[in-house]
């Protein structure tokens, strides 16, 4: 049986870690979401865009443990894979296909935009941000949970081997922490109220690759890049903004 309870993720650790595994899209999504929201201020209430939510284990985290309503806005999966998560969690949360260049919301409706191990697909371009926080309510939160770097490839002026031969060129879209400060701030369309490479984010993903690997008695596609890896460039950055009003 697969143990993914940590004295630092108390809330996570509430959770069936068969569950999360079976839910599972990419590295450690509840421990990354319970981390990023210290920085959040989710308030019960709130509406908030779960955004690349998958099948939805962060919606169900997010309305369980904030008291927050969510919408869960996914491309890839079908909503009905979350909404069932949502019944079996009794959770009362819209899920919805929708891509994150059209969303079909009204302006300025949600407290909260939270992204998950989602963004680097579709957010590093210039202007995303001013698309993204129009949905933001004047005073609004968005906060990011993204793979990131401790040296921007831009400067190394390669992609490391063990990171290329798994991801390629997308690596492209893993910054550091700085850099997506930069990035939101120079815009005035946010403050931002926290960038940081979170300091457990190689050994946590490695952490959950095992886990993953010997749930599903397969190795994961990530073990060998992370073992290569040791931390030297790999972790998560964790980014919070606030609009301004
Ligand atoms: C690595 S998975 C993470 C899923 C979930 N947040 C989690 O952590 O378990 C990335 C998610 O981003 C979503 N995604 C990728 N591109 C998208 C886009 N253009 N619009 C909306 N969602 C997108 C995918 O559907 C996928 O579920």
């Amino acid at each position: 049986m697969v143990d993914l309870k940590r004295a630092e993720y108390p809330l996570s650790s509430k959770y069936d870690a068969g569950w999360l595994l079976d839910c599972d899209m990419g590295p450690n999504p509840l421990w990354l979401l319970e981390d990023l929201a210290r920085d959040l201020d989710l308030q019960p209430g709130m509406k908030v865009l779960d955004l690349g939510s998958g099948k939805g284990a962060t919606s169900v985290f997010l309305a369980k443990e904030y008291g927050v309503q969510v919408w869960a806005a996914d491309l890839w999966v079908d909503p009905s894979d979350a909404a069932a998560n949502f019944a079996a969690h009794g959770v009362e949360a819209t899920a919805l296909r929708a891509e994150a260049h059209t969303l079909p919301f009204a302006r300025a409706f949600f407290d909260a935009i939270v992204c998950i191990d989602a963004y680097e697909y579709f957010g590093t371009a210039d202007n995303y941000l001013a698309y993204l926080t129009a949905f933001l309510k004047p005073g609004g939160r968005l906060g990011i949970a993204t793979p990131a770097m401790t040296r921007e490839i831009r400067d190394l002026g390669y992609i490391p081997e063990h990171i290329k031969k798994l991801v390629g060129w997308e690596a492209l879209a893993w910054h550091t922490a700085d850099w997506w400060r930069f990035h939101w701030e120079i815009t005035e369309l946010v403050e931002v109220t926290s960038a940081r490479l979170q300091e457990t984010g190689w050994r946590d993903w490695l952490t959950w690759a095992e886990a993953a690997s010997e749930h599903t008695g397969t190795p994961d596609g990530s073990l060998e890049m992370l073992h290569a890896d040791q931390g030297e460039y790999l972790g998560f950055a964790l980014v919070s903004a606030r609009k301004p009003g």
